[in-house]
């Protein structure tokens, strides 16, 4: 059996559940981690048997057992690491969004369309078991042509705080962070057609909300309330080369009565919610019907997303698999995603070139 050599760069919160999955694999071995925080990355190398802890992602990417690395940094340094592991002769799993800008992204891309390397975009929510049965129905042609989807992640008082709040860092707020989950699911399904223009709104009126003391709230280590410069939510419209549209809100503040998450698509012969939970609507018979897939999850599942996520990359890496999430895809996002912040700082819609 091929045997896959791994390190990790960034041994923070979501390290955590990609090292489960690697150590769940039994085609995988842990060789090294990387942290800035060498402490935080020995104990992580502690935790996970791995052999090496470095405090400089530079020396993990000179090791030369290490075949392949997940990169679970800050944004700020998503493109930079991959790019330097790809030329490094590393295959590469990068945590989502794929960097900060449409222009780093499209570096990125260039490198990897220049080298033999396998390079694979975090888009975990793709993996979970309800959009991998929702794509295959959709690739059979069971809703037919895909026309209109919606994506919202609405958070009450979710900024986390800490380098989240830090646009500098983090390239932008909810969009970036958390919208780009759920943008990213639509586009998949529709099909991943070419954004052609965008029309989009953002609105920084209520800041973190770190006055409200009777809700609790996640926060990063180094949350301090009175740093924040980044926008409470984003709306926008988005249009493809096929004519379908995409409308999406994202917030990490507002005066919603609830948290939510949803993701639906509609065609000309069904349509779906992929989120809250799965469910297919169609019509027979001069009926409409609602259809519910039996999962043993309707919804996201972390474990199962992450543990799919991490075969498909390895299957990749051992040339017996295709990236469910290459490259142009996270570069296409990230497209979009400039082009929303872009549009929202004009007032006006923009246009977008194919490549
Ligand atoms: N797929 C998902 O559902 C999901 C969920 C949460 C976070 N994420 C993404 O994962 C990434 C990390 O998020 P997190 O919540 O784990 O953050 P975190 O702050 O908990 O962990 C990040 C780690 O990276 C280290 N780090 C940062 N810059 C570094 C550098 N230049 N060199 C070495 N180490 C560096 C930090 O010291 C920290 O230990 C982000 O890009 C985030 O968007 C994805």
């Amino acid at each position: 059996m091929s045997i896959l050599k791994v390190g990790v760069i960034g041994t923070g919160g979501i390290a955590g559940l990609h090292l489960q999955a690697y150590a769940d694999n039994p085609r995988v071995q842990i060789v090294a981690v990387a942290d800035m925080n060498a402490q935080r990355a020995q104990s992580v190398a502690d935790q996970w048997g791995a052999a090496r802890a470095y405090s400089d992602p530079a020396e993990l990417l000179a090791d030369p057992e290490v075949q392949a690395v997940s990169i679970c940094t800050w944004n700020n340094t998503h493109a930079q690491f991959a790019i330097e592991a790809i030329k490094a002769g590393k295959h590469v799993l990068v945590e989502k969004p794929m960097s900060r800008t449409y222009a780093e992204a499209q570096e990125l891309e260039s490198v990897v369309d220049a080298h033999d390397r396998v390079l694979q975009v975090g888009f975990v929510r793709r993996h979970s078991a309800n959009c991998r049965v929702l794509k295959s129905f959709i690739d059979e042609g069971e809703l037919g042509e895909i026309y209109y989807a919606k994506a919202s992640v609405i958070r009450r008082m979710g900024n986390p705080g800490g380098w989240f709040a830090d646009k500098e860092i983090a390239g932008g707020g909810p969009l970036i962070d958390i919208g780009v989950h759920v943008i990213d699911l639509a586009w998949y399904l529709m099909g991943s057609p070419r954004a052609v223009s965008v029309s989009a709104n953002s609105y920084s009126k209520l800041g973190n909300r770190s006055h409200i003391t009777t809700m609790p709230r996640y926060k990063v280590a180094d949350y301090d309330p009175t740093k924040n410069t980044v926008e409470d939510m984003v709306n926008a419209v988005i249009r493809f080369d096929n004519g379908a549209s995409l409308l999406v809100d994202a917030s990490y503040s507002l005066h919603a009565v609830e948290d939510s998450l949803a993701v639906s698509v509609f065609g000309d012969k069904g349509g779906a919610e992929l989120e809250p939970s799965l469910r297919i609507a169609t019509e027979k018979h001069q009926t409409v019907l609602n259809v519910t897939p039996q999962l043993s999850s309707s919804t996201f599942n972390l474990t199962d997303g992450f543990s799919t996520e991490i075969e498909n990359f390895v299957g990749t890496c051992l040339g017996e698999a295709e990236s469910v999430a290459p490259a142009w895809h996270g570069a296409e996002i990230m497209k979009i995603l400039d082009a929303v912040y872009e549009s929202a700082a004009l007032g006006r819609e923009v246009t977008l070139s194919s490549p």
